[in-house]
């Protein structure tokens, strides 16, 4: 009778210990505790944060730039707009329209030419002021564009190119500033 008090005992408190047990690798597997390989959470910090942005340089304005504009730099720079356009007078469109004459033409006015909507849209000549505009970068003068040309982001260099786009003309406007 005894030994079978113990046994009941015995038999209780396994069972208990069985069932602890069986909570503890199941709670394990309904909480999975992710191991951190690095203590703590990581803040990401992008490496310029700290630093000012660099002020942009002040932009002489453009007759200050065209009174020192040097047309056979401006020949030489507009090498990176020969693939798309012809300089000659009665020259022909490539990717695109020609540009002797352009200065003080109507914009997107070559007869043929398939210009975007934003350039047929946009209006007015093509003067110094727009130019310089264009070609510094031709996306945000001219919303959706087709001159996939990035854009001439030295001052200087579009001086120099715009002088030169000036001399294709059998009258060519005057420059200001010269
Ligand atoms: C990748 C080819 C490409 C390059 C490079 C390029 N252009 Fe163009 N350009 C075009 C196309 C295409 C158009 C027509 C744009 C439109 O319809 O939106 C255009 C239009 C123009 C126009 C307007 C002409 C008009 O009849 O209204 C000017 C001005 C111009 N480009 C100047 C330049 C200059 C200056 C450069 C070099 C600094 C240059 N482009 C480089 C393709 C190019």
């Amino acid at each position: 009778m005894f030994s079978f008090e113990v046994n009941k005992i015995a038999g209780a408190v396994l069972g208990a210990l069985l069932l602890a047990m069986g909570l503890s690798v199941i709670g394990d597997m309904i909480f999975s505790h992710p191991h951190l390989e690095t203590p703590g959470f990581a803040v990401a910090v992008a490496p310029e944060a700290h630093q000012a942005a660099p002020a942009a340089a002040a932009v002489a304005p453009l007759p200050e730039r065209l009174a020192k504009a040097d047309v056979a730099k401006g020949q030489a720079a507009a090498k990176a707009c020969a693939a798309c356009h012809s300089f000659d007078k009665g020259g022909a469109a490539k990717a695109g329209p020609p540009l002797y004459g352009v200065v003080d033409r109507p914009k997107g006015s070559v007869a043929g030419f398939s210009y975007s909507d934003g350039m047929k849209a946009k209006g007015g000549e093509w003067t110094f002021d727009d130019l310089d505009h264009f070609i510094t970068s031709p996306k945000s003068f001219v919303s959706g564009t087709k001159m996939s040309f990035a854009g001439e982001a030295d001052p200087q260099k579009r001086a120099d190119i715009i002088d030169y786009l000036h001399t294709l003309s059998d009258a060519p406007a005057a420059l200001p500033g010269k």
